[in-house]
């Protein structure tokens, strides 16, 4: 990893303005969620114009110029059109005029994803220098109406560049494990607007164009997968707890990660939690957070990091970084 970088949008939405939206509390969302805030994008802004902001900051932490750049890959399943993808925008955006640039779409799973798809291009030699770029305007796919998932999710862009390693250098993805289960494709859903139901007056007046969940299925899922991908990842590379620098999590909900803290016995300090402040930003809920531990040196040079995600598909994946 050469560089990083995240771009956060300043309007705030806290849980005060949201009692006055829809029947919830402040108190209620904390308790259920330990949410206090999020980060909405402004007009103008979109995924593509944050993710590129993401992108240049980490590129300037690494200093590579744009024209090095020989891939854009951006999670997301908020894209600013359906064609063309968001990454071409991106690559638009930086003057990466060498970059091959596609969207990859796995929900809150995606940055890992796109990680892992980065690191075996690299590895194969096909590629050198890749920017992996999450990012994601939930603002605009929220329903706030519905109060069983507005209190959950934020905007914002996170991306890390990578690049072939010296001779010599130890830093790199060390294990990554992906996975989907497509049977329970309907639990996390934006149900109209795509091909199997195009845009309708039907579809707007049913408000189908909205991300619908079933957050109690979701939240039995989560809790279980993400306790097996931080179990899986450290006995994959043979890893104790003192081995581990950070644990970064998707920032889906407190209660969530609470359980993985209990269940697994690790110590809480070693997981990095931002979702007071942002909520849910599905994709580039890991990138963001990652870059928080980065910057504020809780994680350096060296360092072990595991990062777990799951999320619509349904999908889930981990890394294994030394950075
Ligand atoms: N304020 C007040 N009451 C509420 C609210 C709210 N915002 N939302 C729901 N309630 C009520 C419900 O109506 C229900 O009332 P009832 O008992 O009278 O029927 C009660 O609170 C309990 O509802 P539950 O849905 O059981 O609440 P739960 O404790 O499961 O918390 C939550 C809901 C926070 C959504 C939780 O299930 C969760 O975090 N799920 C996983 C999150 C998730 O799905 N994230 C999406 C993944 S992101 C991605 O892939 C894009």
């Amino acid at each position: 990893m050469a560089g990083g970088g995240s771009f956060i949008p300043e309007r705030i939405l806290d849980n005060a303005e949201l009692e006055r939206m829809v029947d919830t509390s402040d108190e209620w969302i904390t308790v259920r969620t330990g949410i206090k805030e999020r980060r909405i994008a402004s007009d103008g802004e979109t995924t593509a114009s944050m993710g590129a902001a993401a992108a240049k900051d980490a590129l300037d932490e690494a200093g590579i110029a744009p024209g090095e750049v020989d891939q854009i890959i951006c999670a997301t399943f908020t894209p600013d059109l359906s064609l063309p993808a968001a990454a071409c925008l991106i690559q638009r955006n930086l003057g990466a005029v060498n970059a091959s640039a596609f969207d990859l779409a796995a929900a809150c799973s995606g940055w890992i994803y796109a990680l892992d798809t980065a690191a075996a291009a690299i590895e194969t030699g096909r590629a050198r220098t890749i920017v992996v770029v999450g990012a994601e305007t939930l603002s605009r796919v929220t329903d706030y109406q519905d109060r069983s998932s507005c209190i959950l999710f934020g905007d914002g862009a996170g991306a890390v560049v990578l690049r072939k390693a010296n001779p010599g250098e130890q830093a790199g993805i060390c294990y990554t494990c992906l996975g989907a289960d497509g049977a329970q494709w309907n639990l996390l859903q934006i149900p109209g607007g795509g091909s199997a139901k195009p845009l309708s007056k039907d579809v707007l007046d049913n408000r189908e164009h909205y991300l619908k969940l079933r957050g109690r299925e979701v939240y039995k899922f989560a809790v279980m997968k993400m306790q097996w991908l931080i179990r899986d990842a450290m006995s994959a590379c043979e890893l104790g707890v003192d081995d581990v620098a950070m644990i970064v999590p998707h920032q889906v909900n407190k209660r969530i990660i609470d359980s993985a803290v209990d269940r697994l016995g690790l110590p809480e300090e070693k997981f990095a939690l931002n979702l007071e402040k942002y909520g849910n930003t599905s994709s580039a809920s890991v990138p963001i957070a990652l870059e928080e531990v980065r910057r504020d040196g809780r994680v350096k040079a060296g360092d072990i990091v595991i990062l777990v995600a799951f999320g619509g598909g349904l999908t889930w994946a981990s890394a294994v970084v030394k950075l």
